[in-house]
C-alpha cells in the first residue's frame, strides 16, 4: 500500500525584516547576508503568533478539502512549545473541531520533529488504511537581536495530511538514521533564545548529511544520479547549498545541473521566511514542488537534521497530478501581504514577543480576517481566537 503526503499547508506571520536593511543596521556588507548566508528576508512573529496559532493557520489551508472524520492521528512537532505538559496539538484539535477519538501528542527533537511525526503517521496509516493523519511542524527561530545567529531567525508552520494513495508524494520504505549526543544548538527551559555553537553546528550538519546520504544509497542500492531532486533542512539556504555541493561533487554534468536546478527551486521560499526549524525541510519540499516542473514519479531525497543531534535521509516519489494539490498563488499572496518592518520595529516586535502578557491582558491581532492568534491567558490558560 502506498502511503504519503496528500496535502500540504503553509503559514508564516504578516511581518518581515529585509536582510539589506538588517545588514546596514549591523554595519555588515549586505552580500554577507544575501550571498554568504543566502537569505533575503526574515519572517517576524509578534506576540500574537506562536507555535499553536501558526500550526492552526497552516492546517486551515487544506482543512476544508479533507474528511475531518477520517483523521485518526494529529502529531505536533515543535521546539517552540507553549507548555511543559499539555501538547500544542490539543489546542489545534480544538480549534479545528477534530473528533474526540483522535490520538494526539507533541514530539520534540529540535528540527527533526516534523520528520519524526511524519514517520509515525506513515506507520499509523499502514495499520489504519482508512484513516488519515495530520502532522504539523511549527516554530519560531530566535537567537536574539544583534547576535551572530540573528540572520538565521524566522517563523512559520507547515502542516501535512498523510494518507493511503496520497496525491502529492508517496513515502518509500527504508531510511538511514544517525544520532549523537552533541552540543551544537540547544535551548534551556528558562530561555526563550536558543544557544548555539554556530560554526560547529554548520560542520556537524554536513558530517551527518554525508553519513546518512551515503548509508542510504548503500542500503537501497541507489546512486546519486538516480535522484531527480534532493532537498534539505534549511537553517539558512547557504547551509543547504554546501550539502548539495557535497552531493553533486564527482557527478556527471547532467546530474550536477539537475540537482543544482532542483536545489535552487527548493530554497526560494526559505530565502523569504528564514529558519522555521521543524517545518524547514517541508518548506523546501513545497518550494521545490511550486517552483520547478518535476515529472510524475520523480525520486526526491529528503535530508532531515535536528540539532543535538539526529539526522535522517529518506525518499519519496511524486504522484501524477501533484501540482493540482498546490496553491502557489495563495502562498505568494501570503508573502506579498506582509508588512516590511524597519529594523527598529523588528527589534521592538521581537523583544515584546519574548515577554509573556500579564494574565488577563487581552491581545489583539493585526492579521487578516480568519487568521487564528494567541489572545493572552485567562487564569494562566492560553486563549486562541480567530480574527
Ligand atoms: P557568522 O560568524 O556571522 O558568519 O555566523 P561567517 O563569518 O561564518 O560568514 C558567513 C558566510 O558569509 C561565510 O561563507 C562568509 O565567507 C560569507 P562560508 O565560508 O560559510 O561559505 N561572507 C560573505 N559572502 C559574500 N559577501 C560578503 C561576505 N562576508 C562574509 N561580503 C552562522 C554564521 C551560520 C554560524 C551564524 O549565523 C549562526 O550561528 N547561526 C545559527 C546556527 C545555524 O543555523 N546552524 C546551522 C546548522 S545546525 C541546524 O541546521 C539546526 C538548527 O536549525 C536548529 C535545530 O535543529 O533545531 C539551527
Amino acid at each position: 500500500m502506498k502511503v504519503g503526503i496528500d496535502k500540504i499547508g503553509f503559514y508564516t506571520p504578516n511581518k518581515y525584516v529585509d536582510m539589506v536593511d538588517l545588514a546596514h543596521a549591523r554595519g555588515d556588507d549586505p552580500n554577507k547576508y544575501l550571498i554568504g548566508i543566502g537569505q533575503k528576508q526574515m519572517a517576524v512573529a509578534d506576540q500574537t503568533q506562536d507555535a499553536v496559532s501558526m500550526g492552526i493557520n497552516a492546517t486551515l489551508k487544506y482543512l476544508d478539502q479533507i474528511d475531518k472524520d477520517k483523521v485518526g492521528l494529529l502529531v505536533f512537532g515543535t521546539e517552540s512549545s507553549v507548555d511543559q505538559s499539555k501538547s500544542a496539538s490539543l489546542f489545534v484539535k480544538s480549534a479545528l473541531h477534530l473528533r474526540p477519538e483522535v490520538r494526539t501528542f507533541e514530539v520534540k527533537e529540535a528540527c527533526f520533529g516534523l520528520t519524526a511525526g511524519l514517520i509515525i503517521a506513515r506507520d499509523f496509516v499502514r495499520v489504519h488504511p482508512d484513516e488519515t493523519a495530520i502532522v504539523i511542524g511549527s516554530d519560531i527561530a530566535r537567537y536574539g537581536v544583534a547576535t551572530p545567529g540573528e540572520v538565521t531567525q524566522g517563523a512559520g508552520s507547515i502542516s501535512v495530511l498523510v494518507k493511503s494513495d496520497p496525491a502529492i508524494l508517496t513515502l518509500n520504505d527504508g531510511h538511514s538514521a544517525y544520532s549523537e549526543d552533541i552540543n551544537d544548538f540547544w535551548r534551556p527551559n528558562d530561555s526563550k533564545l536558543a544557544m548555539v555553537d554556530g560554526k560547529y553546528s554548520t560542520q556537524v550538519y554536513l558530517q551527518f548529511f554525508e553519513n546518512v546520504f551515503n548509508q542510504y544509497k548503500k542500503d537501497r542500492k541507489l546512486e546519486t544520479k538516480d535522484f531527480d531532486a534532493i532537498i534539505y533542512h534549511l537553517p539558512f539556504t547557504k547551509q543547504g547549498l554546501k550539502a548539495n555541493r557535497l552531493a553533486v561533487e564527482d557527478q556527471d554534468e547532467t546530474t550536477k545541473k539537475r540537482l543544482e536546478d532542483s536545489f535552487e527551486a527548493s530554497k526560494q521560499l526559505s530565502m523569504e521566511v528564514g529558519n522555521i526549524y521543524t517545518a524547514s525541510l517541508y518548506l523546501s519540499l513545497l518550494s521545490l514542488l511550486e517552483k520547478s516542473d518535476l515529472a510524475a514519479d520523480s525520486l526526491i531525497g529528503l535530508f532531515s537534521y535536528g540539532s543535538g543531534a539526529m539526522a535522517e535521509f529518506f525518499s519519496g516519489n511524486l504522484v501524477d497530478g501533484y501540482k493540482s494539490q498546490l496553491d502557489p498563488e495563495g502562498d505568494e499572496a501570503m508573502l506579498a501581504r506582509r508588512q516590511r518592518l524597519t529594523v527598529k520595529e523588528y527589534e521592538d516586535t521581537f523583544n515584546k514577543a519574548l515577554e509573556d502578557p500579564k494574565d488577563g491582558e487581552v491581545l489583539e491581532s493585526d492579521e487578516v480576517a480568519g487568521t487564528w492568534y494567541f489572545a493572552g491567558t485567562e487564569n494562566y490558560i492560553r486563549q486562541y481566537k480567530k480574527k
